[in-house]
């Protein structure tokens, strides 16, 4: 078999994985949730549950990735050495199962942000517009979105088509940075319009009258989800990670990276929406329903809105690489297919899912599944049960079948980098007990509601 690909630089490696967790979670949902829950209020409770539950999970998936250097399923075969080697395979495959699901819909919406650019490139966005029409015509119709989700696709398609070093790291490597420069811009506009103050405090005053139980739940759902915890892609891109990286800090900067990314955007948004006298919303009624009506009132909001559909493209893009990659690793690795065949097959198969999602929004309305259309419900089968349930086994896995001379091996190169002792042990313990507890809590409070 030919010599597995890898990533040729540390910076290649830190771009993917922030590139992975940088999405539209950091856009459309982070700077929301902060708002609506007590602004500091949340981003403490955030950054406390970034550190002790998802930076040593995402540390963990290292380990797990790199020790392997495996695709997800023969990961935990590799791992599990032998006998139940089969049986602990499948916990991989419920991570590409996720990445299929989560890919479907996120292609959608990967789809409207082409539409979206488009239109800003046209300078479409006139003060005075009806934008929810737009939207609904752009999100609704019957060919319109179907066409841009194919373009989404095909991009994501064409970069995974190249290769680890030679497509993922390279477009990463330009598109993540270029990303970072373009958000800083809107924030410093939007943070220069009169009555801007108003958004910031929104964003960062403490207010505990807003603080819930439903304010610990985001916190610890969107932490999980904006590092792409559970679903196999950081365990896919460790296994393309050179034995001599320390994964305990490129956990970290991945970590840091993402966080950054998320408060930029809050501030690239919310000071502006409150500049304008508009109500905050989340998801796509934030980005393509408000953020244009703001541009179409702004000088030069034409050049600003390319920009920020561009930087909702390259946010969207760098995730769905990184999720279709889960699935081509796999293809390639266990059913031995060529990276070509593995990619068509598995972005044909995220087409047929992604068409169904879209029109779920316009003629497929009518059809439900468990009392939602198909879009939403691959949105919560995802969330609610294939990436808890794959991150509770696969916690479960290395916190318990693996030993503890594997799992600190890993960590430490073998013995070659040191780590304070006590910081190893309160890890481990994190693995075994802390995160398997929390991911039950959080399944169980879910179903609850
Ligand atoms: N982290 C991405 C976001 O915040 O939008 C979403 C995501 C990407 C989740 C890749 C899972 C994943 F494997």
């Amino acid at each position: 078999m030919n010599e597995r690909d890898s990533f040729g630089s540390k910076f290649g490696i830190l771009v993917a994985l922030a590139g992975s967790a940088v999405g539209l979670g950091n856009l459309w949902r982070f700077p929301y949730l902060v708002g609506n829950n007590g602004g500091a209020v949340f981003i403490i409770l955030y950054l406390l549950f970034l550190t002790i539950i998802c930076l040593p999970l995402m540390i963990t998936e290292f380990v797990v990735g790199r020790r392997s250097q495996s695709n997800v399923f023969g990961a935990f075969k590799v791992l599990s050495q032998g006998k139940s080697g089969k049986a602990w395979g499948k916990i991989g495959f419920i991570s590409v199962i996720s990445a299929l699901v989560i890919l479907s819909f996120y292609s959608v919406v990967g789809g409207w942000t082409v539409d979206y650019i488009t239109q800003a490139v046209c300078f479409n966005f006139k003060e005075g517009l009806d934008y929810e029409q737009t939207f609904r015509y752009s999100s609704e119709n019957a060919f319109r979105p179907l066409i841009f989700t194919l373009i989404f696709l095909l991009f994501t398609a064409v970069v995974v088509i190249m290769g680890v070093n030679k497509g993922i790291e390279k477009y990463t490597k330009v598109m993540m940075p270029l990303l970072f420069v373009m958000v800083i811009m809107l924030a410093i506009r939007s943070l220069t319009l009169k009555g801007a103050g108003e958004g910031v405090k929104f964003l960062f005053r403490p207010d505990w009258s807003k603080f819930t139980i439903d304010t610990v739940l985001s916190a610890l759902g969107q932490s999980f989800f904006s590092l792409s915890i559970g679903c196999g892609t950081i365990i896919t891109y460790a296994s393309y990670v050179k034995r001599n990286e320390n994964i305990v800090r490129l956990s970290t900067e991945t970590a840091l990276m993402d966080t950054l990314f998320a408060l930029l955007a809050g501030t690239a948004i919310m000071p502006a929406v409150f500049a304008f006298g508009l109500t905050p919303a989340e998801g796509p009624g934030l980005v393509f329903v408000i953020i244009p009506q703001i541009f179409s009132q702004l000088p030069m909001g034409g050049i600003f809105a390319i920009l920020f559909f561009v930087v909702l493209f390259f946010a969207a893009l760098s995730s769905s690489i990184s999720l279709l990659e889960v699935m081509v690793a796999y293809l390639i690795e266990e059913i031995h297919w060529s990276r070509k065949a593995a990619v068509a097959i598995s972005s044909l198969s995220v087409t047929v899912l992604a068409v169904l999602c879209s029109l779920s929004l316009g003629m497929l309305k009518h059809v439900t599944l468990l009392g939602n259309n198909i879009f939403d419900f691959m949105d919560k089968l995802s969330a609610n049960i294939l990436l808890p349930v794959g991150g509770l086994l696969f916690v479960l896995f290395a916190g318990w079948k693996m030993t503890d001379k594997e799992y600190f091996d890993e960590i430490t190169n073998e013995g070659s980098l040191h780590f304070s002792p006590v910081f190893l042990k309160i890890l481990r313990f994190i693995v075994r007990f802390v995160a398997p507890l929390v991911i039950v809590l959080i399944m169980l409070v879910s179903f609850l509601k």
